[in-house]
């Protein structure tokens, strides 16, 4: 949007959340609370955004640092209306309409911010020079109350510590969420005063600034509570996050994936899942997950900054993590895939195996109780039961490989750096620690002997 600025207030210690992190950098859906107002205003092509920092401004930087968004610290946290004159420096003598937003209202949509923007631009020359989103609480304690006249014209807000027993039963909450001319912000936040119960020089006071020099004030009551609501505690943390949990459900499911029970699925802001794929409970999407279609993610699973090609099936209780697997590839159930490692097309790994920093070739399967890590493995191989590469020898990490087509029987210890070359088969039970020339059979067992009677001879003894 043309001309448009806005700033975001995020310089309070978020004292109710009782923690050493800043409140905005508190996560809802996987991304810092404020990073959503950052992007409802992207959305909106706003051309400039300034965020106040002050309370642990170098870690609030950091985590928003690359946003394209510029940065201005508040000292001293003296209240809102102070925090905006920190901002309007950050503005540098930007004409228009100034958007003012706080970094902890995360459940904020582009289109309620774009409905306040129309109802601030219309009216033509009574057009407001204040507008403001108001809702209707059941619960309003904490919030700033709207005050109105007869008329239901607004005059003021109080803020809920500063509220007469009557003006606490007001149940219209001021969100925090507000448009302004740029010329009436800069004349006049410096007339904002202190004198309030906190000592802070409050934002909202701007409302009956304007109101007292016969300004017009639009205060627009949005019906959504829920997506205005500011958190400042871990109960309301909490809520945010369900809400925005079931809002990323919602999306995915109109947009053609089945989750079965959406109440019980944890899918982070920026997941990707394709058509047709189909979530059970229980399951956690994280990061910058992407799942291909035609999926099926079982019971319990936890998939974090990987991505999982058309196809796949991952089964109950496996956890995934910075890992990249192929089309129809099928994880678990109880598997274990750690970073860095990539499967490829149609592999299998199942339950308890567990895959570090791995490449597994084309068709490639690890069906039961194995470790395999720093491995480089080629298509169709076989690896069987409880075969472990042994990549550590106390100080160094050092590499198994693993050519096409290699058989690796069960039990076997593959001890790094050692390479079993193509088509050679491991004997079950093998300790290799020489390379293994292709298509050649390596055998490490030493001479089976049967000694007959010897089970009644001890039960004899016991006898004894
Ligand atoms: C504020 C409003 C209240 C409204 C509520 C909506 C004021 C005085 N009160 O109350 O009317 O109902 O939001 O959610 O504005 N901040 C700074 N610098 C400061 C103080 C605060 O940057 O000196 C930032 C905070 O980091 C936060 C935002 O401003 O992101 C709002 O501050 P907060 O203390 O949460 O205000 P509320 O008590 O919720
Ligand atoms: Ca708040």
């Amino acid at each position: 949007m043309k001309n448009l600025s806005a700033i975001i207030l995020a310089a309070g210690k978020g004292t109710r959340m009782k923690s050493a992190r800043p409140k905005v950098l508190h996560e809802v859906a996987g991304l810092p609370m404020l990073s959503y107002p950052v992007r409802a205003l992207k959305a909106l092509k706003a051309e400039k955004i300034v965020i106040v920092i002050g309370h642990g401004a170098q870690s609030v930087k950091d985590a928003l640092g690359d946003a394209g968004v510029s940065f201005v610290v508040q000292e001293e946290q003296l209240g809102t209306g102070h925090a905006v004159i920190c901002g309007m420096k950050g503005l540098k003598g930007a004409g228009g309409d100034v958007v003012i937003l706080s970094g902890d209202v995360p459940l904020l949509t582009p289109q309620t911010i774009k409905g306040l923007l129309k109802i601030h631009s219309s009216g033509g020359k009574n057009r407001p020079t204040l507008s403001l989103i108001t809702a209707l609480l059941e619960d309003p304690s904490g919030y700033g109350r709207v005050v109105r006249d007869v008329h239901g014209r607004i005059t003021s807000i109080v803020e809920d510590k500063d509220c007469t027993p009557a003006q606490k039963e007001i149940n219209e909450i001021n969100t925090g969420i507000y448009c302004a001319d740029s010329g009436f912000l800069r004349d006049n936040l410096k007339k904002i005063g202190r004198g309030n119960k906190q000592g802070e020089y409050y934002l909202p006071d701007l409302v009956s600034l304007a109101v007292s020099q016969s300004m017009r004030v639009a205060a627009m009551t949005h019906a959504d509570a829920t997506e205005v609501m500011g958190v400042n505690n871990r109960v309301e943390l909490a809520r945010a996050n369900s809400a925005m949990k079931e809002r990323i459900a919602t999306d995915l499911m109109y947009s053609g994936v089945t989750i079965i029970d959406p109440a019980n699925t944890y899918i982070d802001s920026g997941v990707k899942v394709g058509q047709d794929t189909v979530i059970y409970p229980g399951v956690h999407l994280i990061g910058d997950t992407v799942v291909g279609k035609d999926c099926i993610v079982e019971d319990g699973c936890r998939i974090e900054g990987s991505s999982i090609g058309d196809g796949s099936v991952i089964k109950s209780y496996s956890v995934i993590e910075s890992a990249e697997a192929g089309r129809d590839v099928v994880i678990g159930p109880f598997a274990r895939i750690r970073p860095g490692s990539v499967l490829g097309e149609g592999v299998r790994v199942g339950n308890f195996v567990e895959v570090k920093k791995t490449r597994m070739g084309k068709g490639t399967k690890a069906n039961h109780l194995s470790y395999l890590g720093d491995s480089l493995i080629g298509a169709g191989v076989n690896i069987g039961a409880g075969t472990i590469t042994c990549n550590y020898d106390g100080v160094h990490k050092h590499t198994t490989i693993i050519e096409d087509g290699a058989f690796i029987g069960s039990d076997s210890q593959l001890v790094a750096p050692v390479r079993v070359g193509k088509n050679a088969y491991v004997g079950s039970g093998t300790t290799v620690t020489k390379d293994v020339p292709p298509g050649s059979l390596v055998i490490t067992r030493t001479k089976e002997r049967v000694i007959e009677g010897w089970g009644e001879k001890k039960k004899a003894e016991k006898k004894k």
